[in-house]
């Protein structure tokens, strides 16, 4: 019987759930009708923008000010370091919050009742906003799980070779390493200086590197390092001419830039919905396009789905449940922001700081700065400067959270779309003063 209290709660909720996903069905010309939250304030500032076009209201410092106001951000800092993970709007937040508390109240009542009724409409909204089917996608908690997925479940033999670069994530270079130690693959690592090669050298070291026996490509969107934007979509098209697969790491692309899935032509795409997205911390999204999914084997064994079902590759366990809302929330979001304007936005907070640095004496900029090559994240150093010296001095002396998370001599500036003009102004500030005393 569903007459108790517990099962009202539910169902009361689940509407709200489902009313929430249906508008955002609605959101492609309008924006999803919200309740009174920081999307709310969002859209309501987004109404003032009239007819402004995505590079216009790039420079709306009203509109990017209420957006701000819907971020908690610490006043210790200046938080430049969005490519961790980005704090959550108030509005994801106070949903994490709820839900969990809601949740924890029904515990195993609403896991047997409701949460895998949540997980299909949590994923069916992320498919809309991604643009791609439901049946491709799958909520993970991360990137790393999402493409060990990929990786550990490619049906490779000994001697099939993978092709990645040495600027690729750590944790996928591992996947592929303990494959090979495992079962005699071969891996063959291009260590090319990608921020010096045009798109057009960068395809054709890609090609060059092919051979009979390789299988699949690993390439990033976005290099972590650096912030460079690689041509992924032309890489996919030259290896699918010779049959063979890509993986693409969208860890930094996924709501920073405006492109759907789907467009960039990939087999495989593994995000973290915690960076660029401002979902909670410890959701992530993998996609596998609909006709490689029967050949993938899962990492974590299932007995419930069809081989050709996306589902067999997500038997996790249980997980936190709750997160699904706030899911649903960044969506909701980042929806009434606007992709495109979002990445407008976060190209020209870049681009404030880089045209004010480039020209400055002892100051190196280290990533393309042509659009279609670099969005928020930039890397940036001064000449003969340890970068983790550069980062602490930003830190102790004016209060700039960055890092360096290992490309020489930089350190990398992730700003991101609660940012200020004036934290902007500060920090250029500080590189002048540094760069001097160098
Ligand atoms: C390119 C890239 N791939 C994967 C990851 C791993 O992300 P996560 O720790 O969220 O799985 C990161 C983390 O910053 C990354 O930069």
């Amino acid at each position: 019987m569903r007459t108790n209290r517990a099962a009202m709660r539910i169902s009361d909720s689940r509407r709200d759930f489902l009313k929430k996903a249906a508008n955002i069905t609605l959101a492609a010309s309008a924006f999803p009708l919200l309740k009174p939250d920081s999307s709310h304030q969002v859209h309501a500032a987004g109404k003032d923008l009239g007819e402004q076009n995505p590079l216009q209201s790039a420079t709306d410092e009203q509109f990017w000010s209420s957006v701000r106001g819907a971020f908690n951000l610490s006043p210790r800092f200046i938080n430049f370091e969005s490519g961790y993970y980005s704090p959550q709007p108030d509005a994801g937040i106070d949903e994490v919050n709820n839900q969990a508390r809601r949740v924890n109240e029904l515990a195993a009542f609403y896991m047997r009742d409701s949460w895998l009724d949540d997980i299909a409409s949590t994923t069916r909204l992320l498919g809309l906003f991604a643009g791609c089917a439901e049946e491709e996608i799958l909520i993970t908690r991360n990137t790393t799980e999402s493409l060990n997925i990929v990786i550990m479940g490619l049906d490779l033999k000994a001697g099939d070779e993978a092709i990645w670069g040495r600027y690729e994530y750590g944790s996928m270079q591992v996947a592929f390493k303990q494959r090979a130690a495992r079962e005699g693959i071969v891996n063959k690592t291009l260590d090319i200086p990608i921020n010096s090669m045009s798109d057009d050298e960068i395809v054709k070291t890609y090609q060059k590197a092919i051979t009979v026996d390789t299988k699949v490509i690993l390439v990033s969107h976005i290099v972590y390092l650096t912030g460079q934007v690689l041509p992924v979509r032309r890489i996919c098209d030259m290896a699918h001419e010779q049959g063979i697969e890509v993986i693409i790491d969208g860890a930094h692309s996924f709501a920073h830039l405006a492109d759907q899935i789907t467009g960039l032509h990939g087999d495989y795409y593994g995000t973290s919905l915690h960076k660029w997205m401002m979902a909670p911390i410890g959701t992530g999204l993998l996609y596998v396009r609909k006709e490689k999914i029967k050949k993938l084997w899962p990492l974590f064994g299932d007995w419930n789905y069809a081989t050709d079902k996306i589902q067999k590759l997500g038997h996790f366990g249980t997980r936190p449940p709750y997160l699904l809302f706030a899911i649903a929330e960044a969506v909701r979001f980042n929806q009434a922001i606007g992709l495109a304007r979002k990445e407008a936005r976060l190209r020209y907070i870049k681009n404030y700081w880089v045209t004010r640095l480039a020209e400055v004496r002892n100051i190196i900029v280290h990533t393309p700065t042509e659009a279609y090559r670099s969005c928020a994240i930039c890397a940036v150093g001064i000449k003969d400067k340890d970068p983790g010296e550069l980062a602490k001095a930003l830190y102790e002396r004016y209060q700039i959270f960055t890092v360096s998370p290992g490309y020489p001599g930089a350190v990398r500036i992730c700003p991101n779309i609660y940012s200020s003009i004036g934290e902007l102004d500060h920090f250029v500030a500080a590189m002048k003063e540094l760069a001097a005393e160098s």
